[in-house]
């Protein structure tokens, strides 16, 4: 990766007036709507964006879109990039250093997850609290990494404790249930075995989903404060597994959408 590659995606966005956003919002699989409710909106297609990874043809529809909610200036990211989709992981995180070029000092991010923890049921929102990497490797393993920050990115605390703070008080004073714990990330495409399910359980997981960890490693690197809440989807029963329905995992996600999109509203007034 260059930074002459960043400062031309950068000046695009800039040009199309994308002007000093505050916060950064990735919105996961089944959760474009919060894109819907940005105010005076400028949306580039990330087809558009020099250097941006090119979009799969099932993925002809992801943008950046820029304007403001509850006051304040925000770029979402209606659409992600997956490693299943044979993007690598600097293609993945590649929007994220691009937001925060553009000046985002949040992050916000969701995604569908499974729920390995079996107390978390469909429907629930998780709050990442940390994370494990099983996606074989990381955003931070190029050449030129320390031209951008530290090599050894310190993953001591990579979740914000003020804004997690924040929103569980909001979620507690809204009546939404906001369960807290550690997402672990797999690469997919393919779900997981029973045999895998109960691996993730022995190691410490609660949720496991495809994305976000890549994310939030090169947010840490560029000490970006992030807060990742995952909508769970699914309840992964090793013992009573049945066969994944993805049509079902997305209209769940659909389903419990409007509680994300306002535990992230009410969290951004208060910042
Ligand atoms: N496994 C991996 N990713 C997922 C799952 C799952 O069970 N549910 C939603 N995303």
């Amino acid at each position: 990766m260059m930074r002459k590659q960043l400062d031309e995606s950068v000046a695009y966005l800039q040009s199309k007036g994308f002007d000093q956003p505050e916060i950064g919002i990735v919105l996961g699989t089944g959760l474009g709507k919060l894109a819907d409710q940005i105010e005076n909106p400028i949306e580039a297609h990330y087809n558009h964006i020099p250097f941006f990874p090119l979009a799969t043809v099932e993925f002809h529809s992801g943008k950046l879109i820029y304007g403001t909610l509850e006051g304040k200036k925000a770029v979402v990211m209606k659409g992600r990039f997956h490693l299943y989709e044979g993007y690598d992981f600097l293609d993945i995180t590649y929007p994220i250093r691009v937001m925060h070029q553009l000046g985002i000092t949040k992050l916000f991010i969701s995604n569908a997850a499974g729920a390995i923890n079996l107390n978390y049921k469909e429907g629930d929102l998780m709050l990442i609290e940390d994370h494990i990497n099983l996606q074989g490797g990381s955003p931070l393993a190029f050449k030129s990494v320390a031209q951008f920050g530290e090599r050894f990115a310190d993953m001591s605390e990579p979740y914000d404790v003020p804004m997690r703070e924040s929103l569980m008080k909001i979620a507690n004073k809204e009546n939404i249930t906001l369960r807290q714990g550690v997402y672990v990330s797999v690469v997919g495409p393919q779900l997981e075995t029973k045999a895998e399910y109960r691996m993730l359980k022995i190691i410490g997981a609660d949720a496991v989903g495809m994305s976000t960890v890549p994310e939030v490693i090169v947010a840490n690197h560029l000490n970006l404060p992030i807060v990742a809440v995952s909508v769970i989807t699914d309840e992964c029963n090793p013992e009573n597994l049945k066969p994944v329905d993805i049509d079902r995992i997305i209209k769940t996600a659909e389903v419990a959408e409007p509680k994300m999109v306002k535990l992230f509203k009410e969290l951004i007034k208060t910042l």
